[in-house]
């Protein structure tokens, strides 16, 4: 993997004490005082153009790890050797123009880098390829995880690929089918338990504290380093011109993290001259970082029993709030609540540009209205929002929409109204020629 004369020297260190353990506990959490690991890198000494032109250079080559997204930047990551390495060729995903998406925010411009064109459809691949090679070179039988859906889906298939077993803790009847059903295929022994999300999170912790279980969640700082690569590859499709914003969904905050780390890295590499100011948007009803910024003022974190239907970001004890806080302030960045009714729009309204996304990812166009309605973004900055995941991943939330059953029998009824002229609900007809030149007049006179 040595491609260039440097290889990658990486230590952990705890994001709060500062010790610098030789390797991580089993719950990547520092032995001193419990807090989370982060990778860094002391001796980092790159020529900026030339990185540039090496990482270009590795989209011709025909070597998988070259071709995948994440590992074409593999100088910027800690070292795990070549044969350990379990790539799908994730990452190398779309960066698309949203025009009608951008008209509705009031912008004149808006990107959106979907990461839902991975592998398994969400961006958790990007951190479960480095994340799961660090498995396989520790040796691990068994990898595990809690998971709202995604990070499961893609774990079990990361394992799959290389020859572990998985273990997946997923809250009961709060997941979506799409997500399940992947996790199943790929094989994970799945195990639906009677709690939330953060009900699954105690146990695995308790879990890997008494069997030889290699923990995937983002806790874990390999997940956050392969993480990191979305934010590299975002700019090199901008021609290395930060954008002024980047939106992102909040749920256990790794990813939020793991994109500002790769901006302040990439500034310190000098491969960026500013920061864009990197924002974060939640789910009113899982708001916990929300409130800790704008209530604490990001002195605290108070956990929540969190409910929202957008069920990847059912979270109410984010793990990694505390590097989310550190990056947000480096960057200058905001932090926003959205209800239900507006993700929903947003969700439809992206879907209107023929991209489309699921319910956690629409937070951010959501989100990027009010940041635009209170001035913090202007009609005139560069904006790109994250999609998380694919439309497919919760076809049922998308049906429910367009049917108008989204919000019966909630508080949300009424407000929910607002949204009608969003939704396409499937005409049922006679198999009968008329009756269809009859639908399509019909749409045409409305359009
Ligand atoms: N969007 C989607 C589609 C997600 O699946 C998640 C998290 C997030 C956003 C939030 O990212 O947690 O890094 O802040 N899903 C996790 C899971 C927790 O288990 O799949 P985050």
């Amino acid at each position: 993997m040595s491609s260039t004369a440097t290889e990658t020297i990486a230590h952990l260190r705890c994001i709060a004490c500062g010790a610098t353990p030789p390797s991580a506990c089993q719950d990547f959490r520092c032995a001193n005082c419990g807090d989370l690991l982060e990778f860094v890198f002391p001796k980092w000494t790159f020529d900026p153009g030339a990185l540039k032109a090496l990482w270009l250079n590795r989209r011709t080559s025909r070597k998988p790890l070259d071709q995948s997204g994440v590992w074409r930047f593999r100088e910027l990551l800690p070292h795990i050797a070549e044969e350990h390495a379990i790539t799908l060729r994730e990452g190398n995903t779309p960066l698309y123009e949203l025009p009608r998406c951008a008209r509705i925010a009031g912008l004149d411009t808006l990107h959106a880098k979907h990461q839902g064109m991975n592998p398994t459809a969400s961006f958790k691949d990007t951190g479960m390829t480095f994340a799961a090679s660090s498995a396989h070179q520790g040796g691990f039988r068994w990898v595990a995880c809690a998971s709202t859906g995604n990070t499961s889906a893609s774990m079990a298939a990361y394992a799959a690929r290389g020859n572990m077993h998985s273990l997946v803790l997923i809250p009961e009847g709060k997941i979506s089918w799409g997500k399940l059903s992947q996790s199943l295929d790929y094989g994970a022994l799945t195990c639906q338990l009677r709690t939330d999300f953060d009900g699954c999170v105690r146990i695995l912790n308790e879990l890997v504290r008494q069997k030889p279980v290699y923990l995937l969640n983002s806790v874990n700082p390999y997940r956050i380093e392969g993480q990191k690569t979305a934010a590299i590859e975002l700019l090199e499709q901008l021609g290395w011109e930060p954008p002024d914003h980047i939106i992102v969904p909040g749920g256990n905050l790794g990813n939020s993290s793991a994109i500002g780390k790769a901006l302040l890295e990439m500034r310190e590499l000098k491969l960026i001259d500013r920061l864009p100011r990197l924002s974060i948007i939640q789910a009113q009803g899982a708001n916990s970082f929300y409130r800790c910024v704008n209530e604490f003022g990001g002195t605290k974190l108070e956990p929540m029993t969190a409910d929202t239907m957008a069920t990847a970001i059912r979270i109410g004890n984010p793990a990694s709030w505390k590097k989310a806080l550190r990056v947000l302030r480096a960057t200058g960045g905001a932090v926003e609540q959205v209800s239900e009714v507006e993700i929903a729009a947003a969700k439809a309204e992206i879907g209107s540009d023929g991209v489309g996304c699921e319910p956690a990812s629409a937070v951010t166009l959501a989100g990027l209205k009010k940041l635009t309605r209170r001035g913090f973004v202007k009609p005139g900055e560069s904006v790109v929002l994250i999609l998380t995941g694919h439309l497919l991943k919760d076809p049922d939330f998308t049906i429910k929409f367009h049917r108008g059953e989204l919000f019966a029998g909630t508080p949300d009824d009424i407000n929910a109204r607002l949204t009608m002229p969003l939704q396409r609900a499937p005409v049922v007809l006679n198999a009968d020629l008329g009756a269809v030149i009859g639908a399509l007049d019909a749409a045409e006179r409305n359009s």
